[in-house]
């Protein structure tokens, strides 16, 4: 049976959520230069959206393919929005084979300031849009043939909050990555035996995207103190852990922590 060597998406479709900035733009940036077909969910931003289609498709030239780079409208606001951007994805490219997600909100707020609206909003963006684009992902992934071992694969990021909290201020997103972490132990059994499709999260700790730019630099200075290489990861490494769990065939219900060895 043939078996994918590491970043090798040759044939492939796949779809990053949240997929025009940070983790998920290199991430995309990445599979686009391992020689396939990506599309991304579109920011809100439309200025954003175009920055991210012409990075991941000079990532694309500089690895001499000609493939498939788009960015499709996804409100995490919404279910049918969930599902018509799925459909288009299949309408355009006829096939779905990874999955990384990774859309998130993180309004971080004084705990007595919190409110049921506020914890709502965090669990539908981080939560239940994690439930419908599982659900959407397999209905289409289950209906093509099987290529490889263990052909489709999905990757949740998650975070070492949902385990290690941060801070109240964070506990609805904290409560939220700690509900995805259970989601991928929930969903595994069922989506790789009666589908075959493999689910892994991926935890990362510290990483070096917009969301850290407002912590202040003293705390941010203690933090890496507690960080083995005394740095921020960088949204690329971050990208090729998240690659080695969509194309090695033997990692399934694997939680993996890159975390630098904060302690
Ligand atoms: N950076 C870190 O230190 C760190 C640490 C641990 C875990 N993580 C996890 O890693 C993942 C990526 O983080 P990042 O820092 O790379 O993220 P990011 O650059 O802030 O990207 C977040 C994405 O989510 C999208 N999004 C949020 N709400 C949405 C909605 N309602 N509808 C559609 N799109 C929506 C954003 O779109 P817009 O452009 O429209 O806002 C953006 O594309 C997240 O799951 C985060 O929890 C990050």
């Amino acid at each position: 049976m043939k078996q994918r060597i590491n970043f090798d998406f040759s044939g492939t479709t796949t779809v990053v959520t949240g997929g025009s900035s940070g983790i998920g733009l290199a991430t995309a940036e990445l599979i686009a230069k391992s020689w396939w077909d990506v599309i991304v969910t579109a920011s809100r931003s439309e200025e954003k959206t175009q920055k991210a289609v012409e990075n991941i498709s000079k990532a694309a030239n500089e690895a001499w393919k000609n493939i498939l780079v788009k960015a499709l409208p996804y409100k995490a606001e919404d279910e049918i929005s969930v599902k018509e951007f799925f459909n288009e994805v299949k309408k355009i490219s006829n096939r779905l084979d990874f999955l990384v997600h990774g859309i998130w909100i993180s309004p971080d707020t004084d705990f007595d300031k919190q409110t049921a609206t506020l914890w709502n909003q965090v669990f539908a963006t981080n939560v239940t849009w994690t439930f419908l684009a599982l659900k959407n992902a397999k209905d289409i992934m289950k209906t093509q043939d099987i290529i490889d071992e263990v052909r489709w694969r999905i990757v949740l990021i998650t975070s070492t909050n949902g385990v290690d909290s941060y801070g109240i201020f964070s506990a609805p997103y904290d409560a939220s990555k700690a509900a995805m972490i259970n989601m991928v132990r929930n969903i595994w059994e069922d989506f790789h035996k009666n589908h075959q499709i493999a689910v892994n999260g991926i935890w990362p700790g510290w990483i070096a995207t917009e969301m850290n730019n407002s912590v202040p630099a003293e705390e941010m200075n203690a933090e890496m103190e507690k960080v083995w290489s005394k740095r921020m990861a960088t949204p690329e490494e971050i990208a090729k852990n998240i690659l080695a769990y969509l194309t090695l065939p033997y990692n399934s219900w694997r939680d993996h922590m890159v975390d630098g060895g904060y302690r």
